[in-house]
């Protein structure tokens, strides 16, 4: 769009044909499907403004603004937020609206009314006070409702919306549409309990906090976030933090109550989730018995060191199963190994997976090997142990882990093809360069020891000191050395130069088509999963356009006889 100087349409249309999809046309059902929403918002609106027209103007509504100003919000707060009251009366709001000109059966459809038998109906929510709850765009989707007066000891403190066409709990985030330019910003999301938190943090101008609404975090959560930061930080009270380091899951009391709760994630769960959405989730404890918006309000500087004190999944979980424990003690050790151990099994990065295990040896004053010793033998296939979904299951596998495993071996064997000749580089380029595509780099490594192997290849054609071979020689660190590898046929017999190259240039084709690859299942993957996508239906579009594309160039390319192949009719392509 931005170097053609289209629209999105045209783009659309140019990649489609180049990628040979047809595009359909929306449909009829579909714009049905938008003006029913666009009324249920239109009516959810009109009670946001019946609820602060209460609160402004009745006695009691007038009582709801004291405890709000009490709780240090302001009144530009207050109405930047749309925050309201519900009168105590059982049908104040129904019959206003619908007087208004709104049927019974919208109001019920928005969550806002119940029907009784008789045909009569009530509100859902009375003598409360209110929190319009509006999806990513701010769209209106549905209500929390705080209790203020009662004096009954058995009303929750919370009434929600009910499940409805625009209100799905699990697919939403308290104050989303208000955070996700900071979030973008600062790149960092920030995840608190409560809605008081959110209003609170934002109103210190923390403006990157959202929450769950008291539903442990769901997988289409994090997906919605994914879009405008993979940085996730969870602020969780002592008590939660605690459960979730013990791997009980990250359910606090109230969920019991929540038949709704589909997903709960633990620690597993939430590297399970980490992994797959590329994200980097970290976990701070907040001070006992404080909530966000009391701390921030007596000091919003303490708030910036609690977020700045955020640590990744595992160490949180190591340093939390530590705390107040008798580290001296061997069987203390060995227990707290044998909890975190797993965990780091389920980091899929190896660099990662190393740090932790020698963190984890540091803090129990144990030698790295014996830890070693004590790690489980071999990586089970990754089962999403946190993850339990009641409803419909969804492939465990993380398609992130399975594509490092595939491509490793591709990547040694191009690796190790420059080592044996470093100059045969300057060759694969040029023959890409004949397909028309970039010239190998480090870019292609998924394994880092590799990709420093590839900077010392093109390091050693860079120096003029000595022989390439000759600085690789001096220069490679162990780990790099084929001395352990079985003799091959084509070490014993050198090749002809020439299909040595046809095997390198295969080699890099197939890695990058790999990648490709495994990036359209990722796409399709979470595009089918979740209903709140990670991208819109056109993002999504274009994107798997783009790969699609790649795709097809580097399957005609694998098939041109500089590859191997025997089609003559290969013609380079620039792609895009
Ligand atoms: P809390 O009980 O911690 O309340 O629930 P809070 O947000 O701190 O409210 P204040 O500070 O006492 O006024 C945290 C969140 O859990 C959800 C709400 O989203 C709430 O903000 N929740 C809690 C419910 O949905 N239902 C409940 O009954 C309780
Ligand atoms: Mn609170």
């Amino acid at each position: 769009m931005k170097r053609e100087g289209w629209d999105f349409a045209d783009t659309l249309r140019y990649l489609a044909e180049k990628a040979g999809v047809q595009l359909t046309p929306r449909t009829a059902e579909s714009s049905a499907d938008e003006s029913r929403k666009e009324a249920l918002q239109q009516v959810l609106e009109e009670a946001v403004q019946f609820f602060r027209r209460q609160m402004l103007e009745s006695d009691e509504g007038r009582q709801a603004l004291d405890y709000l100003h009490q709780r240090g919000l302001s009144d530009e707060t207050i109405k930047i937020w749309g925050l309201g009251y519900a009168p105590s009366s059982w049908n104040a709001l129904g019959s206003a609206l619908q007087r208004k000109g709104y049927n019974q059966g919208l109001l019920e459809s928005a969550g806002l009314i119940t029907l009784r038998e008789d045909g009569t109906s009530y509100d859902r929510f009375r003598q409360r006070l209110m929190f319009p709850i509006r999806d990513t765009y701010g769209k209106m989707a549905g209500f929390g409702g705080r209790i203020l007066f009662s004096e009954d000891k058995n009303e929750a403190k919370y009434v929600n919306s009910p499940r409805t066409e625009l209100f799905d709990k699990g697919r939403l985030l308290y104050g989303l549409d208000m955070a996700r330019r900071e979030i973008r910003k600062s790149e960092q999301a920030v995840i608190v309990e409560g809605y008081m938190d959110v209003i609170g943090l934002h109103q210190a101008g923390f403006h990157n906090a959202i929450s769950p609404m008291g539903t442990a975090l769901t997988e289409d959560q994090f997906t919605l976030l994914k879009k405008f930061s993979r940085n996730i930080i969870l602020a969780l009270d002592p008590d939660a933090a605690g459960k979730q380091a013990t791997l009980r899951g990250l359910e606090t009391a109230r969920q019991t109550l929540d038949q709704e709760a589909e997903l709960r994630f633990d620690a597993h769960g939430l590297l399970h989730v980490e992994a797959r959405l590329r994200a980097d989730i970290r976990v701070t404890t907040l001070p006992e018995g404080k909530d966000p918006d009391e701390i921030v309000l007596s000091d919003p500087q303490a708030w910036a060191q609690i977020v700045a004190k955020a640590k990744p999944v595992v160490v949180h979980v190591m340093e939390t199963l530590a705390a107040s424990r008798d580290l001296e003690d061997a069987k203390v050790k060995r227990e707290i190994a044998a909890q975190v151990l797993p965990l780091i099994e389920d980091v899929p990065d190896p660099i990662e997976r190393e740090a932790y295990r020698e963190q984890l040896a540091r803090l129990l004053r144990v030698d790295v090997r014996a830890l070693l010793a004590a790690a489980p033998q071999k990586r089970q296939p990754r089962r999403s142990r946190g993850v339990q979904q009641q409803t419909t299951s969804s492939p465990e596998v993380s398609p992130i882990a399975d594509s490092a495993l595939r491509n490793r071996l591709l990547e040694k064997e191009a690796l190790q093809a420059l080592l044996r000749d470093p100059e045969s580089l300057y060759r694969l380029n040029r023959s890409l360069g004949l397909l028309g595509l970039e010239p190998f780099s480090e870019a292609d490594f998924i394994q880092s020891d590799f990709r420093q192997g590839f900077k010392l290849v093109r390091a050693s054609l860079e120096q003029d000191l000595m022989s390439p071979k000759e600085y690789l020689e001096e220069n490679l660190p162990e780990g790099l050395e084929e001395k352990d590898e079985p003799p091959t046929m084509s070490k014993i017999l050198p090749p002809s130069e020439e299909k040595h190259l046809t095997e390198q240039v295969r080699t890099v084709l197939r890695i990058r088509r790999n990648v490709v690859q495994d990036r359209i299942q990722e796409i399709q993957f979470l595009q089918s999963e979740v209903e709140e996508k990670a991208y819109s239906e056109e993002e999504a579009q274009i994107l798997l356009l783009e790969l699609l594309n790649q795709r097809r160039i580097l399957d005609l390319a694998l098939q041109s006889p500089l590859a191997g192949g025997t089609s003559l009719s290969y013609k380079p392509s620039r792609g895009t």
